[in-house]
This record gives structure tokens, sequence and C-alpha cells, in this order.
């Protein structure tokens, strides 16, 4: 059971569509759409080297080129900065790549979240990995997914996100049945999981977040599994599985994510984000205050 190693590997599925935010997803890939002034994928995997991951997987599809050229050097573009004396924009495109090795594999046919994740195999090996889904942005310097690694590291069981959500919402999310919620403990044992049940049907009010840290035994699961809801190759479903032969923690947070897949929760990220600028932030927050005052 489990493993001895660190995790140090992340996967990020961002093969979708991104048909929500359409025009605007029409030639750039959703996750290219910039939250101020970094794309959000840029965010994601910021979110990742600050949880100590130094090795990260997109799962990209034939669409999105562009994201394979935001995560490279930019030679030319550097030089002629440098040449003009742009030195902190010149740092600020360097940064973007180095401190994580960014590889890319293509999803080809999109068959789900499951199937993307099954894409990673080769890569990831026999060690234990992070998935992060780049519709979620985590504004916590990498809290959450730094906890869930030491948690692993703690327990040899994979850990899940999970996050509080009212029963009408439940239908949107995987759903986990669990142990009590205890006082002062984030870690929960998950005794279930389905995926987007009817409320009726849901086992908790606890939804699966876009944050998992995961044995490599995943892999023997997911391509054991079946077609699920939607017909798509289900995560959930393979991990409900891998719960079931090893065991399998939630970890419970409240704070700082933003489904930036929904555009109430994009404009929510980008004014958050905007207030905590040290440079914008001040600004940015007289003109909230005062626009504030004249719409009242
Ligand atoms: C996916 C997962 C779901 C999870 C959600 C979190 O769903 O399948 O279990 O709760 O992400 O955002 P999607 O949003 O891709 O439909």
């Amino acid at each position: 059971m489990g493993s001895t190693r660190r995790v140090r590997k992340a996967v990020i599925p961002a093969a979708g569509l991104g048909t929500r935010f359409l025009p605007a997803t029409k030639a750039v890939p959703k996750e290219m759409l910039p939250v101020i002034d970094r794309p959000a994928i840029q965010i994601v995997v910021e979110e990742a080297v600050a949880a100590g991951i130094d090795d990260i997987l997109i799962i990209s599809s034939p669409y999105k080129k562009v994201m394979e050229d935001h995560f490279d050097r930019a030679f030319e573009l550097e030089a002629r900065l440098a040449a003009k004396g742009k030195d902190v924009e010149v740092e600020a495109l360097r940064a973007i790549g180095e401190h994580a090795q960014v590889h890319f594999v293509r999803q080809g046919e999109p068959m789900g979240l499951g199937h993307a994740v099954s894409m990673a195999r080769r890569h990831v090996g026999d060690e234990p990995f992070a998935v992060m889904l780049p519709d979620d942005i985590m504004v916590d310097g990498g809290l959450l997914l730094r906890g869930m690694i030491d948690a692993l590291d703690a327990t040899g069981r994979s850990v899940v996100a999970l996050k509080e959500f009212p029963l009408s919402e439940i239908s949107s999310y995987g759903c986990a049945a669990h142990s009590p919620v205890e006082a002062g403990s984030p870690l929960v044992s998950v005794t279930g999981l389905v995926e987007k049940p009817r409320a009726e049907d849901a086992p908790s009010r606890l939804a699966v977040m876009g944050r998992y840290v995961f044995t490599p035994a995943i892999f023997e699961h997911l391509a054991a599994i079946e077609p699920g809801v939607g017909g798509e190759i289900q995560l959930t479903d393979a991990m409900d599985r891998l719960r079931q032969a090893e065991g399998m923690s939630g970890y419970v947070f409240s704070e700082g994510r933003y489904d930036i897949g929904q555009k109430q929760d994009f404009l929510r990220a980008t004014v958050e984000l905007a207030l905590e600028h040290p440079e914008l932030g001040p600004e940015f927050a007289r003109f909230l205050a005062e626009l504030a005052r004249r719409r009242d």
C-alpha cells in the first residue's frame, strides 16, 4: 500500500473545449484566459511549484499549441526586451518555466477526465503524483496541495480535496461519503464516491474539488473501468475503486478556491487577486470602494 516517495510530479488535464466562455475561447484555449496578467494555467503551475512540485505534465489537445509556446523560452522576445533595457519584463518571461519542467502530451480523442489522467501513466511511472484541474484556481500559495501531499506522506493513502456545498449544487460535482469531520483536523476517511449525484441521492454535502494526490495504483483502476456518467471515463469511478483497495483520505477546506470555468467566479478571482496585488491592490481597492458608494 502507498509509497514512501515524496510527490514531485503533477498532472494538469487541460484538453477541455471551454464552451462556457465562447466566443473568447474560439481561438484561445480557456486555460490561457488571463487573470490580470497571468494565464490561468500559469497560476496553477505556480501553485504546484509552491507546494514543492518540480515536474508538470499538461494533458493538451490539438487546438492548444499556444500553451506549449507559453511554457517555452522566447529567446527572440527576451533579446529584444533586453536590448531596450526592460529587465523586469525579461525576468517575468524567464520565470514562467524556470521552477518546474513542463511537459505536454495530447489526449487525442476526448473521452473524459479519467481518460485524460490515464494519458499520464508513462510519464508518472510508479510514484505518487498530484492531479490539478485548471478550472479550479486556488488563491492560497500552495497551502492546500502541500497539506494533501503531507497527508499522503504520513498515511500512504491517496487524498482528495473536499469542500462543503449546498445540496442544490452537489449535482455539479463528485460527492464523497465520509467519516465524521473532527474539530482541529482537515482529514476525513472517504467511505464512498459518486460522480454528479442527484441531490436526493447525494451521500453528503462534501464535493470533490479539483486537487488530488494519488498513489500510482489509480492507473490500474482507470484502465479497468467502463464509461460512466455522460458516457465518459470518470476519474471519480476509478477513485472509488482505489478507495476500496487502499483506503482514501478527504482533505476538507473552505477558503481560496475559485471555479474559473464559471463566469461569476472568474470575476471574483480577478477581483480578489487584483486586491492582493502589491502594485495594483491599493488603488484598485479605492476604486472599488468609490464604485460601491456611487451605486448605493
Ligand atoms: C470534475 C470532476 C468532478 C469534480 C469537479 C471539480 O467535473 O469530474 O468530480 O467535482 O471536476 O471542479 P467537471 O467540472 O469537469 O464536470
